[in-house]
């Protein structure tokens, strides 16, 4: 069973303004979508995963766009909200409307259970007010008591992933050259990340927010963000599960896409080393 990992899209919004690690196209973003629609063909991928920040603004216009966008896919999308999806007070019940076929259940924490592999799909909280984000406060990545118990609720003698908008991690010093994790969330998150990869050990925690590559492995799970699908070089994750493991590649859209695009080279950090790009276990 194969499924797509994506994240980071921010339409609806500016190509030259914002948080971005490399050029953003969505001018070209039905272009990149229909060149992963004929990957996912191609792979025969079962589903897709965007990690969030699906629109670069949580209003209903950038819902729309966002969710027609979506369709473009040729298999089910299920999203995990980001903060930038998450900035009117009427954003969570706005996406629930607009975009119900992105929500499993009608909820925007939920799990996909798919050919023996459990998915839990956690929304990222960031301030004082559950789901929703104001611009104008620190992001301190958390979740509820009532969220984290979702993960003890069900069956629990399966392999499992986790998915929260925010990243598990930073990016480790030999990727980058600094000497300390580069865009790591606030201590609590990383502390409960911890946790729960001990307690629970899900072969992967999958997250987005940095728009950075990030591949580390903590005991048996693996930590992975994946740069902004829209940036240069237009990456998504591959992951295929079998036999109880999961594997993962990098696939670039950027070599087969018909416009010119920039590439920042000196952020290559961004797309992470080889073995940043790849695992299988
Ligand atoms: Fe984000």
């Amino acid at each position: 069973m194969k499924f797509i990992f994506i994240t980071d899209t921010h339409y609806g919004g500016p190509d030259d303004q914002g948080y971005r690690q490399q050029p953003r196209y969505n001018c070209h973003a039905e272009e990149l979508l229909d060149k992963l629609s004929d990957f996912i063909r191609q792979e025969d991928v079962s589903f897709v995963v965007h990690g969030g920040d699906l629109a670069d603004w949580g209003n209903r216009k950038n819902m729309r766009l966002a969710g027609q966008l979506m369709k473009r896919l040729p298999c089910r999308v299920y999203l995990s909200l980001g903060n930038h999806d998450l900035t009117e007070d009427d954003s969570v019940a706005a996406w629930l409307e607009e975009t119900p076929q992105l929500f499993p259940d009608g909820a925007i924490d939920y799990t996909i259970i798919e050919n023996g592999l459990r998915i839990d799909v956690l929304c990222s909280n960031w301030g004082p007010r559950p789901a929703f984000w104001n611009i104008k406060e620190p992001q301190l990545a958390w979740f509820t008591d009532e969220q984290k118990s979702r993960l003890f609720d069900g069956p629990q003698d399966m392999p499992r992933i986790i998915v929260s908008h925010s990243q598990p991690c930073g990016l480790p010093p030999a990727q980058t050259g600094l000497d300390h994790d580069l865009h790591a969330p606030h201590e609590p998150f990383q502390q409960y990340v911890r946790e729960t990869c001990e307690s629970l050990k899900p072969l992967a925690w999958l997250g987005g927010h940095n728009h950075m590559t990030i591949r580390r492995r903590l005991n048996e799970t693996q930590l992975v963000t994946a740069p902004a699908f829209s940036e240069a070089p237009f990456e998504a994750k591959l992951f295929e599960f079998s036999d109880g493991k999961l594997s993962m590649k990098t696939i670039v859209f950027g070599g087969s896409v018909g416009f010119q695009w920039r590439y920042d080279f000196d952020k290559t950090h961004v797309q992470g080393r080889a073995c940043d790009r790849v695992f299988n276990s």
